[in-house]
């Protein structure tokens, strides 16, 4: 019997999905629904932009996804407007359209490779481990600042080679610029800030500088005492011969610690609360982890979807259910949306861990820009709940649960828990 959505979808219909206090509450389901029903290609005007298209149905999220030629990534990627000054400051891969995109990614393609990743396995089971032989003899702590934060930032730390010690440092720094809207996070808030000081740096965030500052030192002492790891991966020349610039080569440093921080960690407190709250999927898994873990994962990705959008700019006009987007409109590809759509998932708002066919959209789908840290993600979840099966059972929610203030990520940043016998 499908579970009823009107039980499951959070807030009302008509919500502003720009607005980063929204999400506070949860994700803005029942919005996403009423427009994947009935303005699938919907129109959003907003009061310091040009406004936006909002793509929310999983099958046009795709075919919009794919034809980078028409929904170009080089204007930016996120709702933010960009001059042309900023965009040339800011640019990563992935405000790149192919061929200039491929270029970059080839440079660390190999260190993410599924192949690759399987022989971090052991590494990562040490650390996840450590972080929870630190965390549950504690009986009671916050799930996301004691596991969920540490291990996807070390295991990265690990790969750039950065030392033990900045680990801290990078995940601080991470989690300023990207909760840039969350004022735990940081105290330059940037949609309340009154100054654009630092709109030439990554996210507009003064943590940026400090990342940019690190990632110099940290060439300057690769191409000293070059090693194996990705960081002397990146200062090798590319394929055509050159260098990257040390402007490309920071942005792309701070790209990685943005996107390998905080995206796997809020999935995985995801996973955790989902589990929590189903606990005959709980059971499910717990009577049959070698067959149904890779599926359980699959599954707090998709519900999770914690990065819930990525925008495009069109490059000339298109006609889409009726619609008409101009050239140069901004494009919203809303993964959450479609990672949610009845037409594709039947009973979309069950956290099922058998569905089959899980074709979701949280690390992107069918485009250039798939996730590039797709595989590390999945082994750091599975690999964690792997570690925390024999406990699960005797864990509980215990307070309350507070979520991100943004309107990019989805993201949990307290899950107070407690472990019932944690010896
Ligand atoms: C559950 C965790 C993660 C989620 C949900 C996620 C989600 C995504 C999504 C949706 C994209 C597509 C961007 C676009 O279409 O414009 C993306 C790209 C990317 N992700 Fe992840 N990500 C995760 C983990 C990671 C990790 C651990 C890394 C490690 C470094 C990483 C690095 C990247 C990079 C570098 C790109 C840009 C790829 C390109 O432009 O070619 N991600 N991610």
């Amino acid at each position: 019997m499908p579970t009823p959505v009107d039980t499951i979808v959070w807030g009302d219909r008509h919500l502003d999905l720009t607005d980063p206090d929204v999400y506070r509450a949860g994700v803005p389901h029942a919005t996403f629904q009423r427009l994947r029903d009935t303005d699938p290609v919907s129109w959003t005007p907003e009061h310091d932009g040009a406004g936006f298209w909002s793509i929310t149905r999983y099958d046009d999220v795709i075919a919009l996804n794919k034809d980078f030629r028409t929904m170009s990534s080089s204007h930016g990627i996120r709702l933010e407007e960009m001059d042309d000054e900023e965009l040339a400051a800011r640019r990563t891969m992935m405000e790149l359209d192919p061929p200039e995109h491929t270029r970059l990614r080839r440079l660390v393609m190999g260190g993410f490779t599924r192949r690759t990743v399987a022989s971090y396995e052991n590494a990562i089971r040490l650390l996840a481990r450590q972080v929870l032989d630190d965390a549950l003899p504690a009986g009671r702590f916050d799930f996301v600042t004691r596991v969920a934060r540490q291990l996807p930032m070390r295991m990265l730390g690990k790969l750039l080679g950065a030392p033990e010690a900045d680990y801290r440092f990078l995940v601080d720094r991470g989690d300023a610029m990207i909760g840039n809207t969350d004022p735990e996070f940081t105290d330059h808030v940037v949609d309340q800030v009154t100054h654009d000081d630092h709109r030439l740096m990554p996210f507009r965030s003064p943590a940026g500088v400090e990342l940019f500052e690190y990632a110099a030192e940290i060439a300057r002492e690769r191409r000293e005492h070059p090693t194996d790891d990705v960081i002397t991966q990146l200062l090798a020349p590319t394929m055509d011969g050159e260098p990257l610039s040390d402007l490309e080569f920071k942005n792309f440093f701070t790209l990685l610690v943005a996107a390998g921080n905080d995206t796997t960690r809020y999935t995985m407190a995801a996973g955790l609360q989902l589990l929590l709250d189903h606990p005959d999927q709980l059971g499910l898994l717990q009577e049959r982890p070698d067959e149904l873990l890779d599926q359980a994962v699959e599954e707090m990705l998709r519900m999770s979807s914690v990065t819930m959008h990525f925008r495009r700019t069109a490059t000339k006009d298109v006609e889409l259910h009726g619609r008409t987007i101009r050239e140069g409109d901004k494009v919203v590809l809303w993964w959450i949306s479609g990672n949610h759509d009845e037409r594709q998932f039947p009973d979309p708002f069950r956290f099922d861990i058998t569905r089959e066919d899980n074709r979701h959209l949280a690390f992107g789908r069918g485009g250039p820009h798939r996730c590039l840290g797709e595989w590390l993600a999945r082994a750091e979840l599975k690999v964690t709940f792997e570690e925390l099966l024999p406990v699960l059972d005797r864990l509980t929610i215990d307070g309350s649960v507070e979520r991100l203030r943004s309107n990019f990520i989805s993201g949990i940043k307290h899950l107070p828990v407690a472990v019932d016998d944690p010896t």
